[in-house]
């Protein structure tokens, strides 16, 4: 179920512009994004889907239009920023997890340092994050004892723990061998069921088809054709759009 309770859609991007120099990496982007919608990203290579989800959470800035989270304006910078940056959850296609920290202890990290929370409600929280994405038995490991499938549900537990409106995944499976590709895509449509708001770039179609409520698809930094996943992979309607979904289906 996907609901406007407040009349406004979660995430709001209006007439959104940027450029690296002379490259118009996003071009009049329009979309609304209402509270427990799924929306999936597609699209080739270098069309502005990670930059998408970068401006989603201020990790790039915007030349001209605007984001608004829950109604809020995104602020530039101070802790306004921080705040609404831990509104937004985001899973890379590389892990990113902390290193030299336990699996426990990247998960209570964000919870103690900006939610305050104390250390034992954090590692409660922690642990209910990692028994929810199945890693309960490895959380006094140290990420490089993981598989790759294993750290990925971290990260996403991680995410999870700083209790996000809404979630963003840039190409999350992208990088795992195909063996442990749907041990995270479970982890999501389970998210996705539980009604988390979230936005994916992927070209994971079974993901698409199970737990999306709308495809978007990029090319040359404008959203170019929009629509349920079953209309878009079945009927798509802009020759882009037919030519590289029948790239990505013959591979
Ligand atoms: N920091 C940056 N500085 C300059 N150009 C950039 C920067 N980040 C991305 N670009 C360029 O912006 C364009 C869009 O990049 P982006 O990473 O958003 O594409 P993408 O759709 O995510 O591609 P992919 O499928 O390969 O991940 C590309 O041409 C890229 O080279
Ligand atoms: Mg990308």
């Amino acid at each position: 179920m996907t609901s406007r309770p407040n009349g406004e859609p979660l995430v709001r991007l209006s007439g959104v512009n940027k450029w690296f120099g002379e490259l118009h990496v996003l071009q009049d982007i329009d979309l609304s994004i209402d509270r427990g919608e799924v929306v999936v990203v597609i699209g080739p290579s270098g069309s502005g889907k990670s930059t998408l989800c970068r401006t989603i959470n201020r990790l790039e800035g915007i030349e001209k239009g605007e984001i608004t989270i829950d109604g809020q304006r995104l602020p530039e910078e101070g802790k306004e920023l921080a705040k609404l940056r831990s509104d937004v959850g985001m899973v890379f296609q590389s892990f990113n997890l902390f290193a030299h920290k336990t699996i426990l202890e990247n998960v209570t990290l964000g919870p103690i340092k900006v939610r305050k929370l104390s250390k034992a409600d954090a590692e409660k929280r922690a642990r209910e994050l990692l028994e929810r994405v199945g890693v309960t038995a490895q959380a006094d490991k140290y990420p490089a004892q993981l598989s790759g499938g294993q750290q990925q549900r971290v990260a996403i537990a991680r995410a999870l723990a700083m209790e996000p409106k809404v979630m963003l995944f840039d190409e999350p499976t992208s990088a795992l061998d195909p063996e442990m590709i749907n041990e995270v895509l479970d982890v999501m449509v389970g998210l996705a069921k539980d009604g988390m708001t979230m936005v994916v770039v992927t070209h994971e179609m079974g993901f698409a088809r199970r737990a999306a409520n709308r495809v978007v698809f990029m090319d040359g930094g404008r959203i170019v054709e929009e629509a349920d996943p079953e209309t878009f992979f079945t009927a798509p309607r802009s020759d882009r759009a037919k030519d590289f979904l029948s790239k990505i289906l013959t591979h």
